[in-house]
């Protein structure tokens, strides 16, 4: 079946709803997804979006850049990043505007909190700057990307978007450097489907499924970076991956930062806010890969509670008030997943794989870069946490994902409009399904073969174990290992269930097929970078090494395996420094 459409958008979350608002006053557009829209992994964001309103306290959008710069670890681009904080505040009113219920200070304004890493200068009393927590994430209780979705969505459907739900995409055509659509298994018929466009935009996600402990949805598989590598387009800093420092011990449940916002404290066995021995200016509101690493550390060294594999999170001094109107969706958390009343108890928590800095390389318009030299490929475009602008850099700050997916929609968005007033469809070529056709076919044929779930598990517990939040040579070459073997495993996996309607298990595997590839990305690049730079922390080469690896690294897929080449980081205001908070 094929269906045609001025815009394909990939992925119903903030960035793809966004630039589908934008886009959809003037073209024919339409958006996929493997869920329905508002399920996706958006709505799971808590605490918060950036934006140096000033609503509580003086801020400047200078403090904000500087903070994301240096929370990057001085990997993102201070072009892209100036950029972004410079836009957030008229894009938060924008949303202000739309319909999105911020909760609001006393004086009715848009209320905000403190988060990691978000800082002001002060003047001590020698008169020295110090940078210490100022209040810039603004909010809506502890659901702030539920009520972003959900306005979002509103807005797409007032303007007619054309929701295709529970569509799986397969492939993306690209031929001769233009994309012309993409291939997408409609779960309800079990049909294969070809959609055919002048541009198709991705908004796909990001990739916390590889890692055993995960805030992430069970959708969060990666799909639209694995699907963009396999059809050439090479990978930015892929090695870069947030493990949030909070999930909800065990599963790694997001229990969000803005309960450290609020002034939670993080304690040891010992009752100890240990992060003073890490942190010493901004304790629990230091940037996450700090907090995460201390975190870890605490219970590497036996200070877990118990000695266990968690420390707490203490809460109990807020008060029950605060706690309702604040932090509710984590009180109600805490006390189904973890039987835990946080007014009265410490809620125990661990890091948590959380977030993707790197993704499919786009420049500041949107536009998807073939290469390292800046070369775009006409016709495709992407947005959100599955692309890399680098606004983020080694580092993100938390609220600066929400930001990132609004800002980027939105630019993206205004690209589309300007590139579909003269774009024309190129032709779709005849052989767009027979691969897809060619793979369905086996697994519906297929009897006897590895077991998706064996692999997947597999899969998941090594990447957490050897490529998570402290990372050395011998263990990421004993992780490719795995995943050379896991993909030649993949190769004879079997489909038990051999349904047309609704089959899960065959969405699984083709998942599964994405969790592998771009995970052989993170690994590859993660064994590549020997230094210690955000998120990326290499125990056997343990500091910054700005000489040798400042700088991003792009993955290409190629015939002998994935070549990894680099790109200079776009510097403008902010040399590099030692990074201290
Ligand atoms: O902690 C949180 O609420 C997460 C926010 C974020 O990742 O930006």
């Amino acid at each position: 079946m094929i269906h045609k459409h001025d815009l394909l958008i990939v992925g119903a979350g903030l960035a793809g709803l966004r630039a589908g608002v934008e886009t959809s006053k003037y073209h024919d557009v339409a958006i996929l997804s493997k869920l329905f829209p508002t399920r996706s992994h958006s709505g799971a964001a808590q605490g918060g979006i950036a934006a140096a309103l000033g609503n509580e306290e003086h801020d400047t959008v200078e403090w904000h850049i500087f903070d994301s710069v240096k929370g990057s670890d001085y990997l993102g681009d201070q072009d892209a990043i100036t950029m972004m904080c410079s836009e957030a505040p008229d894009a938060i009113y924008e949303l202000e505007h739309m319909g999105v219920p911020f909760s609001r200070t006393k004086d009715g304004k848009i209320a905000q909190r403190q988060f990691g890493g978000h800082t002001k200068e002060v003047k001590d009393e020698q008169g020295n700057i110090k940078r210490l927590p100022v209040i810039r994430a603004c909010y809506a209780a502890d659901r702030t990307g539920h009520v972003l979705l959900h306005t979002l969505y509103e807005q797409c459907v007032k303007n007619n978007v054309r929701f295709y739900s529970e569509y799986f995409v397969l492939s993306l055509i690209i031929r001769d450097g233009v994309c012309r659509g993409l291939t997408a298994f409609n779960l309800r018929d079990g049909q294969i489907h070809t959609f055919h466009a002048k541009a198709v935009m991705f908004g796909t996600g990001g990739y916390g499924r590889a890692f055993r402990v995960t805030s992430n949805a069970y959708a969060n598989s990666g799909d639209g970076v694995a699907i963009a590598f396999r059809a050439g387009i090479p990978l930015e800093d892929m090695e870069f991956v947030q493990f949030h420092p909070t999930g909800l011990y065990p599963l790694g449940i997001l229990v969000t930062e803005g309960a450290r916002g609020e002034g939670g404290y993080l304690k040891n066995r010992n009752g100890d806010r240990f992060m003073k021995e890490y942190a010493p200016t901004v304790m629990e509101l230091a940037p996450r890969d700090m907090v995460t690493r201390s975190i870890q550390t605490e219970i590497n060294e036996g200070r877990g509670i118990d000695g266990k594999d968690f420390v707490n999170l203490d809460l109990t001094h807020i008060g029950a008030a605060k706690l309702k109107e604040r932090l509710p969706e984590i009180t109600g958390f805490a006390k189904t997943y973890a039987g835990i009343d946080p007014v009265k108890q410490p809620i125990p928590i661990l890091p948590t794989a959380h977030y993707s800095m790197g993704g499919i390389p786009v420049t500041l318009k949107g536009e998807v870069l073939a290469d390292e030299k800046g070369n775009t490929v006409t016709g495709f475009y992407a947005a959100g946490e599955c692309a890399c602008v680098s606004v983020h850099g080694a580092n993100r700050l938390g609220t600066n994902s929400l930001l990132d997916a609004v800002i980027h929609g939105r630019r993206t968005g205004k690209t589309l409009v300007e590139f579909l007033r003269t774009a024309e469809l190129s032709p779709m070529p005849e052989d767009a399904e027979d691969n897809d056709k060619k793979i369905f076919a086996d697994l519906y044929d297929t009897k006897k073969g590895e077991n998706c779930d064996k692999i997947r598990v597999r899969l998941k517990e090594e990447m957490m174990n050897k490529c998570g939040v402290f990372r050395n040579e011998k263990d990421l070459n004993s992780m490719l290992d795995t995943i050379h073997e896991l993909k030649s495993m993949y190769k004879n996996v079997a489909m038990m269930d051999k349904s047309k309607v609704f089959n899960t298990e065959m969405q699984e595997i083709f998942e599964l097929r994405n969790l592998l590839e771009f995970s052989d990305a993170i690994v590859t690049g993660a064994l590549a970078r020997q230094e210690c730079r955000g998120a990326h922390w290499r125990t056997d080469h343990p500091t910054r090494d700005d000489v040798n690896w400042l700088k991003h690294s792009i993955a290409f897929k190629t015939e002998k395996g994935i070549e990894l080449k680099y790109k200079p980081v776009i510097i403008t205001k902010y040399q590099p420094q030692e990074r201290k908070y």
